[in-house]
């Protein structure tokens, strides 16, 4: 079984990448741009093809690793190819296999995989994939044998329903992207108060790091601490005094969603007065 890459990014590369060291066959890469393709073939040891139709004709599974609002346009061409047997996905988190459209016409199957990774790197990301949970769905007679070529180069996979996808991507960019908004905002105002970065970035390690540690082994109820959940009406006044514009506003959501754990945390605390603060 060959597996062929359409666009020759940072999944692209990635995912080729991995396939490769763990005994997987690749057909190659076909890109938007011939040198993207020619540097990801020799990172992979595959090859370069100079046409989409070349590449398809190659390769028995196909990932379609170019941005989202592409994939649509990438498969309106593969899908006038011969791809009877072929299994054809994509990588884009907020985007379901019904993507390909009229891929029941093509005997063709499609799916999505979806690495749940911030993969910021053309040629060194692939370290971290082993790391990371796959989530795939798609035709479902065929979604066995994709879980299967995946498992065997030691990756994680987990199927998700493709109605849920847009709200699972939501959900990642919670947990990541959100959270370097949220670590800027303690940057800004740590700042403010004369902290050298020196001495931020080792006060911000031991903070963040362990509190992540704590709420993923032990859960949200069992790592909230602070004034919230202490229920410290005062401090959190004080708080809100020294804030203004976007980091109040910040502060303000997210220590509603703290006292929504500190209430299941202490159904015993009154919070009312707390929750009248934050909500003025
Ligand atoms: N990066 C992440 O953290 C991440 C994580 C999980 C999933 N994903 C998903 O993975 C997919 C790829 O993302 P990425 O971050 O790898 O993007 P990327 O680094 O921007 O790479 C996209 C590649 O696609 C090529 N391309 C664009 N349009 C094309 C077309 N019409 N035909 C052929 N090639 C085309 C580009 O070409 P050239 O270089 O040749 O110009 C580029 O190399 C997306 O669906 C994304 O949602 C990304």
């Amino acid at each position: 079984m060959k597996v062929g890459f359409v666009g020759a990014g940072k999944v692209g590369c990635s995912l080729g990448k991995h396939f490769c060291v763990n005994g997987i066959k690749l057909s190659g890469y076909f890109s938007q741009s011939m040198e993207s393709a020619v540097d990801a073939a020799d990172f992979t040891k595959s090859n370069y093809f100079s046409n989409l139709d070349s590449l398809i004709e190659e390769s028995d599974v196909i990932f379609i690793t170019v941005c989202d609002d592409a994939i649509a346009t990438v498969w309106d061409n593969i899908k006038q190819l011969a791809i009877a047997g072929k299994l054809i996905c994509h990588c884009s988190g907020s985007l379901s296999s019904k993507i390909f459209s009229g891929i029941e016409n093509t005997e063709a199957y499609g799916f999505s995989v979806h690495p749940l990774l911030a993969v910021s790197d053309r040629y060194n990301s692939y370290q971290e994939l082993p790391n990371a949970l796959f989530t795939i769905e798609g035709e479902r007679a065929h979604l066995p044998a994709l879980k299967e070529l995946l498992e065997s180069t030691g990756l994680l996979v987990g199927e998700i329903n493709p109605d849920e996808k847009t709200r699972y991507h939501g959900a990642a960019v919670f947990a990541s992207n959100l959270v370097v908004s949220l670590m800027a905002t303690a940057m800004d105002e740590f700042q403010k108060c004369g902290l050298s970065s020196e001495l931020l970035q080792k006060a911000l390690s031991a903070l963040v790091l362990g509190n992540a540690k704590k709420v993923l082994s032990n859960g949200p109820e069992a790592a909230l601490t602070g004034p919230i959940e202490r229920n410290d009406v005062g401090t959190v006044i004080n708080h809100i005094n020294q804030l203004s514009g976007l980091n109040e506003d910040i502060y303000r959501t997210l220590s509603k969603k703290a006292l929504e754990i500190g209430a299941k945390k202490h159904p015993n605390y009154d919070y009312c007065k707390l929750e009248e603060v934050l909500n003025t």
